[in-house]
């Protein structure tokens, strides 16, 4: 099912096995619920004057996350909307909103963000979290999240910078020779421009979307990080090291990189212009990376302190 004027879809992975992607990208369980502080989130909500907000949106739902985590920092009375193109994600948001007893404060539906089914001028917040990482034209989303907004409303994009994600890990204690260091950045970086070029997204679109929100049209430009940051240290006895390091480990197990699996990151290489006969090079270094990870895990050597470019990214549709 899409909606009616939806655009002709570039390659949508998440379409493809949306269970695995649920798994993937941490809609169940606790890992998104790390990404942010709720007293960081007080000031946020203070300085963006999110107490004024009766109708808000949140474009690109996926399980609910994002919305829920700003709906403390709403009126008790704010109503939020939850739009996705997955339906299974759709049905997962509902469910948690129906165990959160916040059903009555959040309705979802399905909707692509370049076409959203609402009138101009229908919310007085429209947000999004790693979402524009994942469309091929940002600024044409962002076009239609502008219009829905009304005048002086407020527009609100947690997104990162992956790439710069990636070498935070790539710092903490795991031995990686400057040259390693050097490879898995390339790697990363010909996925990214190959993700790109699919029209499947920019993964590190944090920084550039202050130019985007400019170009939209958009006032009162402000930008902000998540002032979270993961601490590991052994044991790793507190929640958060625990729930992010079952994350990573599973993912390493794996050898999921930050690009995905190797026939993801393999297709991605080869579209950002990456030479075949290097990538397997190249994905021993991802393998190799991965193993010595969970070794330092399990044998509890393993130290970081792990920090995240997020960024929250706010502007204002002029007033009328
Ligand atoms: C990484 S998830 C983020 C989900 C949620 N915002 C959160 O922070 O937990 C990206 C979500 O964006 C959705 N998505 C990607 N492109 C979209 C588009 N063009 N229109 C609507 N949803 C989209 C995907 O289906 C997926 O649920």
């Amino acid at each position: 099912m899409t909606t009616p004027d939806e655009p002709a879809p570039a390659s949508r992975p998440e379409h493809d096995d949306p269970a695995r992607y649920i798994e993937l990208a941490g809609f169940e369980g606790e890992w998104r619920e790390l990404w942010w502080d709720q007293d960081f989130l007080r000031l946020m909500a203070r300085r963006l004057g999110l107490g004024e907000v009766r109708r808000a949106l949140d474009v690109g739902c996926g399980a609910g996350h994002w919305g829920r985590t700003l709906l403390p920092h709403l009126p008790g009375d704010a109503e939020l909307v939850g739009v996705d193109r997955v339906e299974a994600f759709l049905e997962l948001a509902a469910r948690e909103a129906v165990a959160r007893e916040l059903d009555g404060r959040c309705r979802y539906q399905l909707a692509a963000a370049e076409s959203l089914p609402f009138p101009d001028a229908s919310f007085d917040l429209v947000t999004c979290q790693t979402v524009l990482i994942h469309v091929a034209d940002p600024a044409r989303a962002l076009a239609e999240m502008r219009r829905v907004t009304r005048p002086g409303g407020l527009i609100l994009a947690a997104e990162p910078d992956n790439l710069a994600n990636t070498l935070a890990w790539l710092n903490c204690s795991v031995e990686t020779s400057p040259a390693d260091v050097r490879a898995l950045l390339e790697l990363q970086q010909l996925c990214e421009a190959g993700k790109r070029a699919l029209g499947e997204g920019d993964s590190s679109i944090g920084g550039r979307l202050p130019g985007l929100f400019m170009a939209a049209g958009l006032r009162d430009i402000s930008v902000h990080n998540t002032d979270k940051c993961a601490r590991l240290v052994p044991p790793y006895a507190t929640h958060p090291e625990r729930v992010d390091l079952s994350v990573f480990v599973g993912w390493c197990r794996e050898h999921a990189w930050f690009t995905g699996g190797r026939e993801d990151s393999r297709r991605l290489y080869l579209a950002g212009g990456g030479a075949a006969e290097d990538f397997p090079a190249r994905w021993r270094l991802v393998q190799a990376w991965c193993d010595a990870f969970v070794r330092d895990v399990e044998a509890g050597r393993f130290y970081g302190a792990r920090g995240m470019l997020h960024y929250l990214i706010a502007g204002r549709r002029a007033p009328e």
